[in-house]
């Protein structure tokens, strides 16, 4: 028999998307009574069928949201220069607010090239330069989704970062890199741990707040986790049932943290919930 000395807070990433969206919603509402649509133009070339799936949701949450958008999907054979051409005219369309090139793109293409070709008042997925210099210097431009749907979650419990110590597992471009910007900006004391790291656990030990963001399931376990900590699962794996499963041992870690997010339900459903407020955001600033 096992004794379950505490059970972690689970933070609901379904029940606060939908608050979140309820919000975006009434914005938008009150942006159409001005005439002005939030419109968002998601980009899809090839076939991979996850991205098929991520951008039928996207598209989705746009119509649940009364946005308009608009999903062009080209076959695999799409040249860059034929991207290229389509981004800026997408640039160029005063009905679309938001552009997203969904990753990754086939290897004939050039996603850095791509991602550098959409105008940074429009890019909602916030992967520019552009917008990770205005991250990086604290100026204004769109935070990454992922990222900024995690920062929602804390604030959602009142967590206040400043002196806390935080540790972020992976350094991505899309999570790991700027979740670190973003927590340091709340004043954590941040730390970056990764593949290279030596004894990951002797970091975590000491982490207040733990983000798991690496694609590697049970990589947190209850033993590296410091009792009350709030651990944030950005993992998306499957498990040998072939589940949905995120970074960390869900199971194991609920007994020892204080807050945790689950794995569906979690972070996921957040990264969304975060593209269309950048997208509501982009409408707003273009039409002030
Ligand atoms: N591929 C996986 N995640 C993402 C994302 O957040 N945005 C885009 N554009 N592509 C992705």
């Amino acid at each position: 028999m096992t004794t379950q000395t505490q059970s972690a807070h689970i933070i609901d990433g379904v029940e606060l998307s939908r608050k979140l969206r309820e919000e975006v919603t009434a914005r938008t509402q009150t942006l159409k009574a001005r005439g002005i649509t939030p419109g968002l133009a998601v980009v899809l070339v090839g076939e991979n069928p996850a991205s098929q799936v991520y951008v039928r949701n996207k598209v989705k949450g746009c119509q649940d949201c009364g946005f308009h958008s608009v999903l062009e999907q080209y076959d695999a054979g799409m040249t860059e220069a034929e991207l290229l051409i389509r981004i800026a005219a997408l640039n160029a369309d005063p009905a679309i607010h938001g552009i997203l090139v969904q990753l990754p793109v086939p290897a004939h293409i050039n996603a850095n090239k791509v991602i550098e070709a959409i105008s940074p008042l429009k890019d909602v997925d916030g992967f520019h330069i552009a917008s990770a210099g205005a991250l990086v210097t604290g100026m204004r431009g769109f935070w990454p989704c992922t990222p900024y749907g995690c920062m929602k979650m804390l604030e959602s419990i009142s967590y206040d970062l400043r002196g806390k110590h935080a540790v972020v597992i992976g350094r991505s471009n899309i999570v790991g890199k700027p979740m670190a910007l973003m927590l340091l900006q709340k004043n954590a004391t941040v730390t970056i741990c990764h593949s290279a790291t030596k004894d990951l656990k002797a970091f975590t030990l000491q982490a207040d707040v733990i983000v798991a963001a690496v694609g590697k399931r049970n990589l947190v376990t209850a033993d590296m986790v410091k009792p009350g900590a709030v651990v944030l699962d950005v993992g998306m794996n499957r498990n040998d049932e072939g589940k949905l499963c995120g970074d960390v041992n869900f199971e194991g870690v609920r007994q020892v943290a204080g807050h945790i997010t689950p794995v569906p339900g979690g972070v996921g459903p957040m990264t969304i919930t975060m593209l269309l407020v950048n997208t509501l955001e982009a409408a707003e600033r273009a039409a002030k």
